[in-house]
């Protein structure tokens, strides 16, 4: 598991195509697909894509956690982009049979295998801007990964950004590389000019996402995180927290709040600030950058709800804790 997240892969991936159906799953090499040029998803972007994660336990079964969350928000993806429509018990075995066949290599936690089905219009056609590609391709890779955090907390940086926007606004939904596409200018500015390792978007000064990770704040008063809708996207991360936190007890507001309010909160000296996603699980942010300023938030270090909470759920993935929920499925 040598270098950064993401850079190693298992040799074979699954792949399917679609032409009016889709063709039988293929286990074929991981190092590349053959695409004409003129393919749509590398003009039109017609691209979207999952990462979820397998897990060895000590009884050393392997488990892939919440995959029907995922399977949907790709059929969910794949119909906002216009893709052929996702047939989810072939994505399912594609995804299972693979994970079977380099069983022996899912590693021990902290550290698990990343898995990233990914979906892309095939069409030759570089005049199909305002039209769906009719053919798509559907592929599976398997990539080893460590602690994303390498074992030490996370102490981020953010900064609050009330102008930049990660993606269409009605887009958000979308697990797409053209939101990424989009987003990327303004982390990259974010890094430059204020050391910071990710933007919270906050359009008209609204509180959404980062760029590749929900915000959750945490008090003694509540959990707080935007509420459902389409301008942002539905981690399955934070909706595991967010059960989790309900199962303790502690109080759940799904809300709209602006960034004044959240700066209000977060001065206070319990609060404290998380991202949640797949790779990174529930990481602590320390310091918001706003106008050029910068806010300490609650005690200025990580501090015990993320921490018990983000222990919560790693020992449920990798079977240390009873999964009450349901949310593993053995492979
Ligand atoms: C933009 C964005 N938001 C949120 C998330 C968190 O989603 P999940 O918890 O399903 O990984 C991700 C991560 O993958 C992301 O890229």
């Amino acid at each position: 598991m040598a270098g950064e997240f993401g850079t190693a892969f298992m040799p074979q991936m699954t792949l399917s195509h679609y032409d009016n159906g889709w063709s039988h799953v293929e286990l074929v090499n991981a190092d590349s697909i053959a695409l004409h040029p003129g393919a749509h998803v590398l003009h039109y972007a017609s691209t979207c894509f999952e990462g979820l994660k397998a897990f060895r336990h000590k009884d050393d079964s392997v488990q892939i956690f919440r995959m029907d969350k995922n399977l949907e928000r790709l059929r969910q993806s794949s119909e906002l982009m216009y893709l052929p429509p996702l047939d989810i018990a072939l994505t399912s075995s594609m995804i299972t049979d693979l994970v079977a066949h380099y069983k022996g290599d899912v590693p021990a936690p902290p550290a698990s295998m990343y898995i990233r089905p990914t979906h892309i219009g095939t069409e030759p056609a570089i005049g199909k801007a305002a039209d769906p590609s009719e053919t798509s391709m559907l592929y599976t890779l398997l990539s080893p990964v460590g602690d994303y955090f390498s074992g030490g907390e996370a102490s981020l940086r953010l900064l609050l950004d009330d102008v930049g926007v990660r993606c269409g606004p009605d887009h958000g939904m979308v697990k797409g590389g053209g939101n990424y596409a989009s987003a990327l200018k303004h982390i990259m500015r974010a890094k430059k000019e204020h050391n910071a390792q990710q933007v919270l978007f906050c359009p008209n000064g609204d509180v959404t996402e980062t760029g590749a990770a929900n915000f959750i704040l945490f008090d003694d008063e509540s959990v707080l995180t935007k509420s459902l809708d389409d301008s942002f996207l539905h981690g399955v991360t934070r909706e595991s927290i967010l059960t989790l936190a309900k199962d303790r007890g502690l109080k759940i507001e799904e809300r709209d709040f602006t960034v004044d309010e959240l700066l209000e909160r977060a001065s206070k000296p319990t609060a404290e600030a998380g991202l949640s996603g797949t790779a990174a699980v529930l990481a602590a942010v320390t310091t918001f950058i706003y106008k050029d300023k910068e806010y300490v938030i609650g005690a200025g270090q990580p501090g015990p709800r993320i921490r018990d909470l983000r222990a919560e759920l790693n020992a449920i993935q990798w079977g240390e804790a009873e999964d009450k929920h349901g949310w593993l499925h053995k492979v």
